[in-house]
C-alpha cells in the first residue's frame, strides 16, 4: 500500500474518498464532526502540495435515490469552516455539471461531490460508474477507513481505472494502530467486547482467541454466555441458537489459557424502559420476569481489577443500554477504567465511540477508531477489501 507521501501531487487532481457519514440531528446540524476532522491532515497535506481536491463520500443509506436529508450540504459548510476555504458542493457525483465544475478547477480548489449513494451503482460496485467518478482525476486517494469493509464502486472498482492509488493518513493510522494492538501487542492484551448480539461478534471472538490474554464480556451478549453456563437470565435478551457457540468459545478460551470474564451481577429492570423499576442482583438471582440491562457494580469493580495490569486494550461495544441513563453506569465506569489505565487503548464501533464522547474521555483513550463495521472486520482477522484493492 503506497502512502500519499510517496506521490508528487503538485498541479494534479486528486480524487479523495473519505467517510463523511456523520450524525445529523432533525435540523440537519452535524452532531459529531470527528470523521471530518480526522481527514484534515490528508486534505491539508494535499493542499499544501498544490493539488486540486475532488472529495467524495457517502452519507447514510438512501438506497440509490436522491434523499435531500442525506445531502452532503451541511458537511461542505463544516469542511469549509475547518479548512478555512470555500468548499464547493457539486450538484451530483457524476454527470455533465460535475464534469464542468471539475474541469475548471485550479490549484488549491476543493470540490465536494454530492452523496455517492444517491446512485445505486455505488453499492453495486458498478464498473462504469466507478470509471465515470475518476475520469477527470490523476490520483486516487483512499482515506475512508470506515467504509473499507464494503465492496463499493468508489473504494473497489474505481481502483482499476486510475494508475496511481494511495492511502491517506487516516487510513494508514487506523491500520497501524490496529496492527500494534493485535499483531505485536505489549501484553497482557485485554479485549472488551460488548453490544447486543453474540451473532454479530462471533467471528471476531473466535479470531481473538488467537491473540488476546483476557476477554471481558458485557452488553446483552453477556446474557447468552451466562445462559451457556446454566444461569437463568429471566426475560433478558438471549440468542438461544447461539448458547452452544458461546459455550464453545468459553471452552476454547480455557483451553488456550485465556482468562474469560462475564458479569457477576447486573442491573435488572422490570421492563425495557428508562423509568422501569430496577434492582442490582447477582447473575444467579435475576427474577424470572425481569431483564438484565447493564452490568452491576461488583462486575464493574471486577473488570477494573482485570484491566489493572493491561498493557494493551481493544474495546468494541457498550456494556449495557447506555443510551438510557439508568443503564449507562457500567459502560461509563468502563470508559473511566480504560482511560485511567496505563495501556495502549484502542476503541472502535459507533456506540463505543458515542459512550466515550458522552463520558468526556476522548483525550485519555489512545485511539478511537472512526470505523464501526470496518473495525469489527479487522477484529475478525479479515483483510479489508478496499485496502486490498489499493494494492
Ligand atoms: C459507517 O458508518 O460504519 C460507515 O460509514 C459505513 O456505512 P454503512 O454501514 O452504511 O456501509
Amino acid at each position: 500500500m503506497k502512502s500519499i507521501k510517496e506521490e508528487k501531487m503538485s498541479g494534479k487532481k486528486l480524487f479523495i474518498r473519505v467517510d463523511f457519514n456523520v450524525p445529523l440531528d432533525e435540523h440537519q446540524n452535524i452532531t459529531d464532526d470527528s470523521r471530518i476532522k480526522a481527514v484534515l491532515p490528508t486534505l491539508k497535506y494535499a493542499l499544501d502540495h498544490d493539488a486540486m481536491l475532488v472529495i467524495a463520500s457517502h452519507m447514510a443509506r438512501p438506497k440509490g435515490k436522491v434523499v435531500p436529508e442525506f445531502s452532503l450540504a451541511p458537511v461542505a459548510k463544516r469542511l469549509g469552516r475547518l479548512l478555512e476555504k470555500n468548499v464547493k458542493l457539486a450538484p451530483d457525483c457524476i454527470g455533465p455539471e460535475v464534469d464542468d465544475l471539475v474541469s475548471k478547477m485550479k490549484t488549491g480548489d476543493v470540490v465536494l461531490l454530492e452523496n455517492l449513494r444517491f446512485h445505486s451503482e455505488e453499492q453495486e460496485n458498478d464498473d462504469a460508474f466507478a470509471k465515470e467518478l475518476i475520469k477527470l482525476c490523476d490520483v486516487y486517494v483512499n482515506d475512508a477507513f470506515a467504509v473499507c469493509h464494503r465492496i463499493h464502486a468508489s473504494v473497489a472498482a474505481i481502483t482499476k481505472h486510475v494508475p496511481v492509488r494511495v492511502a491517506g493518513f487516516l487510513l494508514q493510522k487506523e491500520l497501524s494502530y490496529f496492527k500494534k494492538a493485535m499483531d505485536k501487542p505489549s501484553r497482557p492484551l485485554v479485549a472488551i467486547i460488548g453490544g447486543s448480539k453474540v451473532s454479530s461478534k462471533v467471528v471476531a471472538l473466535e479470531n481473538m482467541l488467537h491473540h488476546v490474554d483476557k476477554f471481558i464480556i458485557g452488553g446483552a451478549m453477556a446474557n447468552t454466555f451466562l445462559k451457556s453456563i446454566g444461569c437463568d437470565v429471566g426475560m433478558s435478551k438471549v440468542e438461544d441458537d447461539l448458547v452452544g457457540i458461546a459455550g464453545s468459545v468459553l471452552k476454547k478460551a480455557a483451553k488456550n489459557g485465556i482468562k474469560f470474564y462475564i458479569p457477576v451481577d447486573v442491573v435488572a429492570a422490570s421492563h425495557f424502559d428508562p423509568k422501569a423499576e430496577v434492582k442490582i442482583v447477582p447473575v444467579q438471582e435475576i427474577p424470572s420476569e425481569w431483564m438484565a440491562l447493564d452490568i452491576g457494580p461488583a462486575t464493574s469493580m471486577l473488570y477494573s481489577e482485570v484491566l489493572y495490569d493491561a498493557k494493551t486494550i481493544v474495546w468494541n461495544g457498550p456494556l449495557g443500554v447506555f443510551e438510557m441513563d439508568a443503564f449507562s453506569r457500567g459502560t461509563t465506569a468502563m470508559v473511566n477504567n480504560v482511560a485511567n489505565s496505563y495501556a495502549l487503548s484502542i476503541a472502535g464501533g459507533g456506540d463505543t465511540d458515542v459512550a466515550i464522547h458522552k463520558a468526556g474521555e476522548t483525550d485519555r483513550i489512545s485511539y478511537i477508531s472512526t470505523g464501526g463495521g470496518a473495525f469489527l472486520c479487522l477484529l475478525e482477522g479479515k483483510t479489508l477489501p478496499a485496502v486490498a484493492a489499493l494494492g
